[in-house]
């Protein structure tokens, strides 16, 4: 059952909010452990929706919210909140300037919004805070598709209750595809989407939710399951990694110390590839990688090691279990490789018309999270910008150590451009739509306001434990 007073409840007590998500600090409560032996659940793809109707330039799509139940841990059917039943929600998947209606019906009992996270859509389409669908309504979203091919994801946005619908299970992967582009990548079977988030379950299995409770978020999912583990052949993988946590860091590598081959952010394919050994994950991040599996014996197994993790389930994440055989050449297969050219970047914007300062900081005394000292409000405009215009914003975490905050910009891909003051790795300078903004730093964020719309778009902290409880502001995009 959803039911607000949980969010409302813990935001009253929020010196409890000090006890914060990522710090993982250790709780009085926690979740009861998974009752379940590693790497034994076959890791779960979510399914692709199917178009319901399809013409010259668009695809038509229906997607029901309800609640639903998920087998999370082996035999226990836990009640979730979906799109269409699913858990994590099924998988869109559009190609490049082929536009995507989404008619959504509201079957569960509170407000929701659908906010396509990295997408740049219409106003009206983009999940505002206040632009909910009522239970037992419905109503349609526009993804015109225009723009770079990307790993995107599709959330709950409605006002206060982002956090806890999220939670339930109202999140799902949005990719944008472009067969021109880096042809050669590994496709199909060997493309992955692999969603990290957390969850807490009480000694029946059902969700145990607070809106300040990450602490007791003790057992961390893949694609809906803990610990999974994937077959794969001794070739090249391209996995999508989402951090779809609402208050979750991590940092993975793998446990037989192969590298990372990174290809893409969090809005589509870099330049270059990068070799990376450990890689981070803010909550909404998206890191797209290839993964060698064909000098690995086959036989053995590959984990997925996080490093932030608080208990050995969190910890092993995932075990890729490496088949015998060739290392090529089954019927299947193709002959994927990742080129040294993988995308030509859009040049930086024109001279920079604005700058901007952003302060994230807790407010201990009232227990709210604030932007620039204000706490969200819907009706109000923070910073007006011009459709066209490029903007740097300085964006300040104010708070002690640990509280970490993050910097979502709705609608377009971003640059990073240093972190006090020292420029940042090519692998999270762009394109970005969500970056880490660690305790008493300052980050510098080039922004060109590239879209052909107009409107008013939120921005916020992607721990969704602090957007929900206040941490969110909003541009109106003016011609
Ligand atoms: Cu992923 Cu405003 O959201
Ligand atoms: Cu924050």
């Amino acid at each position: 059952m959803l039911n607000r007073r949980g969010t409302l409840k813990l935001g009253a007590v929020a010196g409890v909010a000090l006890a914060l998500p990522a710090e993982r600090l250790v709780s009085a409560v926690t979740g009861s452990a998974p009752k379940v032996a590693a790497f034994q659940q076959q890791l779960p793809i979510p399914p692709v929706l199917s178009p319901v109707y399809s013409d010259r330039s668009t695809d038509y799509y229906e997607m029901t919210i309800k609640q639903a139940t998920a087998e999370i841990l082996p035999g226990v059917q836990t009640n979730v909140l979906t799109f269409n039943g699913s858990f994590p929600g099924p998988t869109i998947k559009a190609t490049k300037g082929r536009a995507i209606k989404v008619t959504v019906t509201n079957g569960g009992d509170s407000p929701a919004a659908v906010h396509l996270h990295g997408g740049n859509v219409p106003h009206d389409s983009d999940g505002h805070p206040l632009d909910v669908i009522q239970p037992g309504k419905s109503r349609t979203y526009d993804y015109p598709n225009a723009q770079r091919a990307g790993t995107l994801w599709y959330h709950d946005h409605a006002h206060h209750l982002e956090s806890e619908h999220i939670y339930r299970g109202l999140a799902g992967m949005y990719l944008i595809e472009d067969r021109t582009e880096a042809p050669t990548l590994p496709r199909g079977q060997f493309d992955i989407p692999l969603m990290f988030r957390d969850v807490a379950l009480d000694d029946q299995g059902q969700l145990l939710w607070g809106n300040f409770d990450a602490d007791r978020r003790n057992i961390l999912l893949v694609n809906g399951v803990p610990q999974p583990q994937l077959k794969v052949r001794r070739r090249l993988y391209r996995l999508r990694l989402a951090n779809v946590s609402n208050d979750r860091l991590m940092k993975v590598k793998l446990s037989n110390g192969a590298e990372f081959l990174q290809i893409g952010t969090d809005g589509g394919l870099m330049a270059r590839p990068v070799r990376r050994t450990e890689i981070g994950l803010f909550p909404a991040e998206r890191v797209d990688v290839v993964v060698d599996f064909s000098n690995v014996a086959g036989g053995s197994q590959v984990k997925l090691i996080n490093s932030l993790g608080e208990n050995p389930g969190c910890t092993e994440v995932m075990a890729f279990q490496v088949t015998e055989g060739a290392r090529r050449g089954q019927p299947d297969d193709d002959d994927a490789s990742v080129p040294q050219k993988l995308s030509v970047l859009p040049p930086i914007g024109a001279p920079v018309m604005t700058t901007r300062k952003v302060v994230l900081s807790f407010d201990f005394q009232n227990a709210v999270f604030m932007i620039n000292g204000k706490t969200y409000d819907p009706q109000r405009v923070d910073f007006t910008v011009k459709r066209g215009s490029t903007e740097i914003w300085e964006v300040t975490n104010a708070d002690p150590d640990p509280i970490p905050h993050s910097m979502h910009v709705h609608l377009v891909q971003f640059r990073v451009l240093d972190r006090d003051g020292k420029p940042v790795e090519p692998w999270e300078a762009y394109p970005k739509d969500t970056v880490s903004i660690p305790s008493g730093q300052t980050v510098r964020i080039l922004i060109k306001w590239d879209s052909q719309f107009t409107g008013i778009y939120p921005f916020h902290c992607h721990f969704v434990g602090h957007s929900s409880m206040a941490m969110m502001a909003q541009v109106n995009i003016v011609p």
